[in-house]
């Protein structure tokens, strides 16, 4: 559970509604629609370009929540959605109590440490990151005491105007540190995106679930070539 109250109880926010998936809009959203059309859940409605946060797969057998990927987390823990696809990132920093049953292995990234060139991580390091959490066990697991400031984006700017001495964050391509003469000093775990199951809910619509689980497995599996 996280700091909010309590969930819903799983057969009221069941009821009779459609499966329903929790999706990130935006960049995981786009690798994403290949996966789901493996699965065999048509995807021509969710991409259509338009303002509506709840679509259908073509066939109509799952409902699609549109949202913030940081906010998908807390509609599946709610239960007002069966499952969603996460970062682990945003697991990771949250700490929500969510059933993982598959990585999707799109959305990859890495966390790290970053800095300018002659950046050292001295005794009292001040870190400039959105993800708090991860970054103060990041820097307790080494037995740096890191001074951690919450930026909520554009973090690589901190460090350029003497903000903090160095940031975490996610790096993808890497294009966003070299354009700011920034390089990775350390890692501290690979990203995903995971499907993530309301534990409850998974227990009680299994006979629906696991089969979409499995088809998004083989998914996964002939992305992957394997
Ligand atoms: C993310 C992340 C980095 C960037 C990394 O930011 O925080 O800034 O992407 O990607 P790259 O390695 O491919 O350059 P996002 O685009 O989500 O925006 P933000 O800075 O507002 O968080």
């Amino acid at each position: 559970m996280t700091q909010n109250s309590s969930p819903l109880s799983p057969s009221v926010a069941a009821g009779q509604r459609p499966l329903t998936l929790a999706i990130p809009k935006g960049r995981v959203a786009r690798v994403l629609a290949p996966l789901l059309e493996k699965a065999g859940l048509g995807t021509k409605n969710l991409l259509e370009d338009d303002r509506r946060l709840i679509r259908q797969s073509d066939d109509g057998s799952v409902r699609f929540l549109l949202l913030k990927p940081d906010d998908v987390p807390t509609y599946v823990e709610y239960g007002v959605a069966d499952l969603g696809i996460s970062g682990r990132d945003v697991l990771l920093e949250r700490g929500y109590d969510l059933y993982q049953p598959l990585d999707l292995e799109i959305g990859k990234c890495r966390m790290v440490v970053a800095g300018p060139k002659d950046a050292k991580i001295g005794a009292r390091p001040r870190v400039a990151t959105k993800f708090c959490r991860i970054a103060s066990e990041h820097f307790a697991r080494k037995g740096v005491q890191a001074e951690i400031i919450f930026v909520g984006g554009s973090v690589e700017l901190s460090p350029l105007v003497g903000l903090s001495d160095v940031i975490v964050d996610i790096v993808e391509s890497g294009a966003t540190l070299k354009e700011n003469d920034l390089h990775v000093m350390e890692e501290i775990c690979d990203i995903s995106s995971v499907l993530v199951a309301n534990r409850s809910l998974y227990k009680l619509r299994l006979s629906e679930i696991a089969p979409l689980v499995e088809k998004l497995r083989a998914g996964v599996q002939s992305a992957a070539g394997g």
